[in-house]
Parts: C-alpha cells; sequence; structure tokens
C-alpha cells in the first residue's frame, strides 16, 4: 500500500485508518458494556420489593446492555473480517527504516495477535451465545449455529473474557508504543494512522 498523499512518511490510506478508528470507538463502548452488564447480572447488590438484599439485577436495563453488547460484537466482527481482507489484499506502508528491527518485529506480532483476538473474541462470544440459546439481541434471529448447552457456554464465555483480557493488555502496550513513538523518540510513526483530519 504505497502512500496515498503527498508526505514525506508513508502514511496509511484514509480507508484504513477509517477500519482503525471505527474498530477503536466501538471497543471504547463494547468493553466497558461487557464489564458493566456482567456486573449487573452477578455481582450487583440491589433490595427486591420485599425489601432483600439480592446479588444479580436482571432487570430491563442488564438486558438492554447483552443486546448492545451482542449487537455491537457482531458488528465488530463483520468489520475485522472486511478489514483482514482490505489488509490482506492491500498490505501496509513499509516500516520506518530507522527503527532497530526488534522493534519492528514487536510492532508486527502486536499487530497480528490484536488482529487474531479481534477475530477470535466475537467468535468465541457468538458461539458462547448460540450454546446459550439467547441469540436474539433486540428480537433480531441471529442464525443459531449449535445445540444448547448452558454448561458449555460457560467455559466458552470463560475463553471468551480471557481473551478479552489479553487484548486489552496488547491495547495498553499499541498504546504505550505509540506515546513511545510520539513524545520520546519524537518520530512520525504515530501520524501513518491518524485520522486524515488531525496531521
Ligand atoms: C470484539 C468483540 C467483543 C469484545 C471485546 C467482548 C468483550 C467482552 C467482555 C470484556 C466481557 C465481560 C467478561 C466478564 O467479565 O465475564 C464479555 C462478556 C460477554 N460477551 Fe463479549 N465481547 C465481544 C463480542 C461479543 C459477541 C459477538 C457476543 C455475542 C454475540 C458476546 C457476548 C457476550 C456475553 C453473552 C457475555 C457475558 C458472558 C457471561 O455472562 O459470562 N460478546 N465480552
Ligand atoms: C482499541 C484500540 C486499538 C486497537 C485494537 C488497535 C489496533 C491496531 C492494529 C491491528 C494496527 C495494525 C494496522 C495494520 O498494519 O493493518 C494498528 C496500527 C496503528 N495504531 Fe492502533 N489500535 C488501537 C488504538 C490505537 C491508539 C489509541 C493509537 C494512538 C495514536 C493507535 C495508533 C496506531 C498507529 C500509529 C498504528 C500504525 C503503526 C505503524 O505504522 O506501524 N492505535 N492499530
Amino acid at each position: 500500500m504505497a502512500s496515498d498523499r503527498d508526505h514525506d512518511v508513508p502514511v496509511y490510506t484514509s480507508t484504513a485508518r477509517k477500519f482503525h478508528w471505527t474498530t477503536v470507538l466501538l471497543l471504547l463502548a463494547q468493553f466497558p458494556i461487557g464489564l458493566y452488564m456482567t456486573y449487573r447480572g452477578s455481582a450487583m447488590e440491589y433490595v427486591n420489593e420485599a425489601g432483600e438484599t439480592k446479588v444479580g439485577l436482571w432487570d430491563a436495563t442488564t438486558g438492554f446492555l447483552y443486546d448492545a453488547h451482542k449487537t455491537i460484537g457482531v458488528i465488530v466482527l463483520l468489520l475485522i473480517t472486511a478489514r483482514l481482507i482490505y489488509r490482506l489484499t492491500k498490505g501496509a506502508p513499509p516500516s520506518d527504516r530507522s527503527l532497530p528491527p526488534a522493534l519492528i518485529g514487536v510492532s508486527h506480532l502486536t499487530h497480528w495477535l490484536m488482529y487474531l483476538l479481534l477475530i477470535a473474541i466475537p467468535v468465541a462470544g457468538y458461539l458462547g451465545t448460540s450454546y446459550y440459546g439467547a441469540l436474539s439481541p433486540f428480537g433480531i434471529p441471529l442464525p443459531v449455529v449449535t445445540a444448547k448447552d448452558e454448561k458449555f457456554a460457560e467455559q466458552v464465555f470463560e475463553v471468551h473474557e480471557l481473551m478479552a483480557f489479553a487484548l486489552l493488555a496488547l491495547i495498553a502496550l499499541h498504546i504505550g508504543a505509540a506515546i513511545y513513538h510520539r513524545f520520546v523518540r519524537k518520530d512520525r510513526i504515530v501520524e501513518r494512522m491518524l485520522p486524515k483530519k488531525i496531521v
């Protein structure tokens, strides 16, 4: 993928940058919703109409958050599939040759691991929900792909959660790298991916 504008650093195309920042925005909603909905549904204390203290509130808000999480998750899966096809066919701008090869290696590894998790996490979420028999967020009948098995669904959700935390760790490393490039090394790597209006 060659530079798509007149600039002295080879940048990602505007399509690649739109894919990147749309993914960031969706994940910015998806992670807090996932964590808060499971907290409401399993750990939140509330007082019921009889005045008893209970744990795990399954009201309309919790249901709405689960539906929103499933819907956004399916959108992320479709988006990342399109993004990966684009990435594999169009490539990326060449790496900055002034960077140590080890750093380039770590950054490529981080990027491909993030892609892998961005596919595997929603696939696991979808499979778990299918096993659980709850694949109709907001009444949208999504294709059921497995038999019902609630016990197995719980194991699949464990894997879903584990991978989500692994992705969070990689995102932290990735953002740390962006800060390092911008403020310590003071190079122009971050400009390769910033939205066009900012650069
Ligand atoms: C990239 C996309 C996704 C991310 C980053 C993500 C992240 C998360 C996170 C952080 C949790 C909370 C984990 C916990 O504390 O138990 C969670 C739970 C959950 N996710 Fe996702 N998720 C994604 C996609 C999906 C999809 C596509 C579905 C289903 C269609 C889904 C269904 C669920 C369900 C049902 C739970 C609750 C599991 C439980 O109650 O144990 N997720 N997800
Ligand atoms: C949810 C958070 C994020 C995810 C999942 C993510 C994911 C990715 C992925 C997969 C790539 C590789 C692109 C490719 O070669 O196809 C990438 C590149 C990049 N990201 Fe992010 N990113 C996130 C947040 C951020 C943030 C907050 C910044 C801050 C400026 C940032 C800056 C960059 C830059 C500069 C590149 C290009 C690196 C290079 O030129 O080698 N990302 N990101």
